[in-house]
């Protein structure tokens, strides 16, 4: 999307590959909205890190990261035969995987990839290696596209839309899930506006949803987290729509950023319409039951303290809680399919138990991916 830094405005990506270099390029995302800057990866440990580290994070930016950093991985293989080639892509392939495990993106992306790399030598491999990974980031772009052009309907004139989290372009490769019906909804001249809960622990609503939006001229609002259940008992806020981390294709089960289950529970309570954005590549037709879900759980540090950036423009943290306490930090939680309403996706808004009954048409564009 468009990004104004330093009173100039350019296109960017979240995420985007230099063949010369062999090296991943990401947007800083934990130095935003106080500072915009791009960093680079010089190899796939350093790209699996950038996962981990949340220097990139969001669903389908992560995909695109590690079909990236596959590539990346197998374009630096320099010496062996085909068999050691394999071998060195496993590895590759593992360690880009265990980065952060609740999301799909990066296991579908992939998947996809490996299941094009048919060459027979090692540099056709290498070659279709990046092929399949440029061809990720551009479905990714087009996938949230699509799903806007179907959500938008949703985001009618005055419309006061909640959003819970950052799905938007920062955690794709463009455009974004949640954010999407929102973009194509504002090309179309309609007037809404958008309630960013905070999303603590690390607050990507406030600091990254809220930054996009700005960018982008469409008003909101940041509200506390626990602030989104008054709103909805005053009649202010109209529907809700997030973006997921894995939809179950089997189940319409739908993990998402902490928090996302409470506010679909309140959302049921006020009869308020709750949507769940997103590209093909974050359905997991694998899974049989949300339990089986992996839920990341980080570091309690995020939860005992809090960054900032001081008057200075220094970035600083502060310790917020009690000294001598723990604190537990799951990442992400599960919501069951009778508290939403649709799945919004490139191909339409389906119920989320009816994602298994149309798998061959929704499962066959995914693995275009
Ligand atoms: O931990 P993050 O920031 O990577 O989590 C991202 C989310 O959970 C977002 O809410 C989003 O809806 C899913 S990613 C598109």
């Amino acid at each position: 999307m468009k990004v104004t830094h330093q009173g100039k405005s350019r296109h960017y990506r979240t995420v985007w590959f230099d063949k010369a270099s062999n090296r991943v390029r990401l947007i800083e995302q934990r130095l935003l909205p106080h500072k915009f800057k791009v960093v680079s990866t010089a190899d796939y440990r350093e790209t699996a890190r950038a996962i981990t580290d949340m220097i990139v994070r969001g669903a389908g930016a992560i995909g695109a990261a590690a079909a990236y950093g596959l590539a990346q991985g197998a374009r630096a293989y320099r010496r062996g035969g085909l068999k050691a080639f394999e071998r060195h892509l496993a590895k590759v392939h593992h360690t880009l995987a265990e980065a952060r495990p609740t999301a799909v993106d990066p296991l579908n992306a992939m998947h996809g990839m490996l299941a094009q790399m048919t060459g027979d030598t090692v540099a056709e491999r290498q070659q279709q290696a990046l092929t399949a990974a440029e061809q990720f980031a551009e479905d990714d772009v087009a996938h949230c596209e699509a799903l806007g052009q179907h959500g938008e309907q949703l985001i009618h004139e005055g419309a006061r839309v909640l959003t819970h989290c950052n799905a938007g372009w920062l955690a794709f490769v463009d455009v974004g899930s949640a954010t999407a019906p929102m973009y194509a909804a504002q090309a179309n001249g309609k007037s809404f506006h958008v309630f960013c809960d905070e999303t603590r622990p690390r607050s990507q609503g406030a600091i990254l949803t809220a930054w996009e939006l700005a960018q982008q001229g469409i008003a909101h609002d940041i509200i506390a987290d626990n602030a989104a259940g008054h709103f909805m008992q005053l009649g202010e806020i109209d529907l809700v729509i997030t973006g997921s981390d894995r939809v179950l294709g089997r189940t319409g089960e739908v993990a998402n950023k902490i928090g996302t289950y409470t506010k679909a529970v309140l959302a049921k309570r006020h009869g308020i319409p709750f949507y769940v954005a997103i590209p093909l590549s974050t359905i997991d037709w694998e899974l049989e039951s949300g339990q089986a879900i992996p839920i990341e759980e980080r570091d309690e540090d995020e939860v005992l303290s809090a960054w900032g950036v001081t008057p200075s423009g220094r970035r600083q943290q502060m310790r917020l809680a009690n000294p001598s306490s723990n604190a537990r930090n799951p990442a992400f939680d599960v919501t069951p399919p009778e508290l939403i309403t649709g799945i919004i996706t490139p191909l339409g808004i389906f119920k989320p138990r009816q994602l298994w009954k149309h798998r061959a048409k929704l499962g066959q564009a995914a693995t275009i991916c």
